[in-house]
């Protein structure tokens, strides 16, 4: 039987230096300007608030760039992710950018053990996180375990409604093609490529990957004792979600070309912890 996190974190190791070379993800304008911030952090900024004193983790945090964009908002983070290859990505940017952050080697559901029971102010995840974790309510019991009293949950992820989609449709008609609610079984990806510009090729390509319903997401978050206090939809995704179907707006936020106004492609949940 295969492992999801062993065919998940190859994956992503094969690609972590690929996306550190790829203008896409800016790393030589993050080094070179310490004002400068990643396209996700610059869209989540205005929902973030200052986050000066916030002592915050990072759950998925790849190769740092929105891990340090935070820092540059004023939070002192912690990352943490599966692997390695990120990982030591992301450790490279930080210490040539001159921040000190800790880059920690986890499985999300782990974090809260692996960090020693350490807790937070801020729960931070991006796009493209959620989908590699085969049970919800497991990541919601850990967000909850990694946040302090008064805590919050910030996430701003890809639209369940939009990870459905057919992306390899070529007739521009939005067609559901994979479930939209958490299913025991993995839907699995043989998949050469990777969402950024780049000529490098790769040689681990199968992924195991789950979507979650919007109310599943909800519900676990309440079971797991964190109250709702943001949840807005986006008709934007930071990457071309739909090849074939979308067009640049600005940053690097992508938009359906023909009436966008038809599915939400992010949204943004916030959510805390009973003081
Ligand atoms: C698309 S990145 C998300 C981060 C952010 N949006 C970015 O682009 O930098 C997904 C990250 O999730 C990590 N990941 C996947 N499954 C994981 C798991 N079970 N536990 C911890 N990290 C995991 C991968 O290693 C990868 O670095």
């Amino acid at each position: 039987m295969e492992d999801y996190r062993e065919l998940n974190r190859a994956s992503w190791d094969d690609r972590a230096a690929a996306h550190a070379g790829s203008p896409d993800y800016r790393v030589e304008e993050l080094i070179a300007d310490p004002e400068a911030l990643s396209h996700v952090v610059t869209f989540d900024a205005p929902r973030l608030g200052d986050l000066h004193g916030v002592n915050g983790v990072h759950l998925q945090s790849h190769i740092g760039t929105d891990t340090l964009s935070l820092t540059r908002l004023g939070a002192r983070m912690t990352g943490v992710d599966l692997s390695p290859a990120s990982l030591a990505q992301a450790r490279r940017i930080a210490e040539r950018a001159g921040v000190g952050i800790p880059y920690v080697e986890s499985e999300v559901y782990a974090a809260s053990e692996v960090l020693n029971g350490a807790t937070f102010d801020l729960v931070y995840t991006g796009v493209g996180a959620l989908c590699w974790l085969p049970s919800i309510s497991r990541w919601a019991a850990t967000v909850a375990a990694l946040l302090a009293p008064g805590g919050r949950l910030f996430i701003r992820e890809g639209h369940p409604m939009m990870w459905s989609l057919d992306e390899e449709r070529a007739d521009g008609v939005l067609a559901v093609r994979y479930p939209y609610f958490e299913t025991e079984e993995a839907v699995v990806f043989d998949d050469g490529g990777t969402y950024v510009q780049t000529d490098q090729t790769f040689a681990h390509n199968r992924t195991h990957t789950w979507n979650h319903g919007l109310g599943e997401i909800i519900t676990a978050l309440n079971a797991a004792g964190l109250t709702l206090t943001m949840f807005v939809e986006h008709e934007t995704a930071p990457w071309n979600a739909l090849p074939g179907q979308m067009e640049r707006v600005g940053g690097d936020e992508w938009r359906l070309i023909d009436r966008p106004e038809r599915v939400a492609m992010t949204y943004t949940l916030q959510a805390v912890k009973a003081g």
